[in-house]
């Protein structure tokens, strides 16, 4: 089932989200459906609070195709080890018509469960590593806008709080 994704302002962004403890049915069923939605939007990430969800679970395919290809579904995502730094244009679901630099590490180690329960390590570098970072920011209700710099953020706020005005006296 594909599901709304949540967008800036939206305060349920701004949640932190709590460890998966059992991995049930319903679990499995959130994680295909957050694939689902990833892939139709299409991005090439999503994490659970995107859609609501404040649970522990993020998905990723780098691939850039609509339908699975190179599909990661993180559990309980942490990361373990990080290096190197890269400054690359991000954009995201909840930021939409927005994109901007973030610095990131470069490569990143995580770990977490995938939807049977195993344990897993994922070896992540450039973009991987990038979404890796990006969505589990997400579980920590932190959005790629929050890791700008004052003066770019408060350009940021400006122009997405013009945009909903618009929107706004459009609707009248
Ligand atoms: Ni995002």
């Amino acid at each position: 089932m594909i599901h709304t994704i949540l967008t800036y302002p939206n305060p349920e962004l701004k949640k932190k989200s709590a460890p998966v403890t059992i991995i049930t049915d319903a679990v499995r069923e959130l994680a295909r459906d957050m694939a689902e939605t990833m892939y139709d939007a299409p991005g090439v990430g999503l994490a659970a609070p995107q859609i609501g969800v404040h649970q522990r679970i993020i998905v990723i395919d780098v691939s850039g195709r609509d339908e699975p290809n190179d599909l990661i579904i993180a559990i309980n995502p942490v990361i373990v080890h990080s290096e190197g730094e890269t400054y690359e244009e991000e954009g995201c679901l909840s930021v939409p018509n927005y994109a901007a630099n973030v610095r990131r590490h470069a490569s990143v180690v995580v770990k977490g469960l995938d939807p049977d329960g195993n344990e897993k390590t994922w070896h992540a570098e450039d973009l991987l590593a990038i979404a890796f970072q990006h969505e589990i920011d997400h579980l920590e209700g932190i959005l790629f806008v929050d890791h700008l710099s004052p003066l770019k953020r408060d350009l940021f706020q400006r122009k997405a709080r013009k945009a909903a005005e618009a929107a706004a006296a459009g609707e009248k």
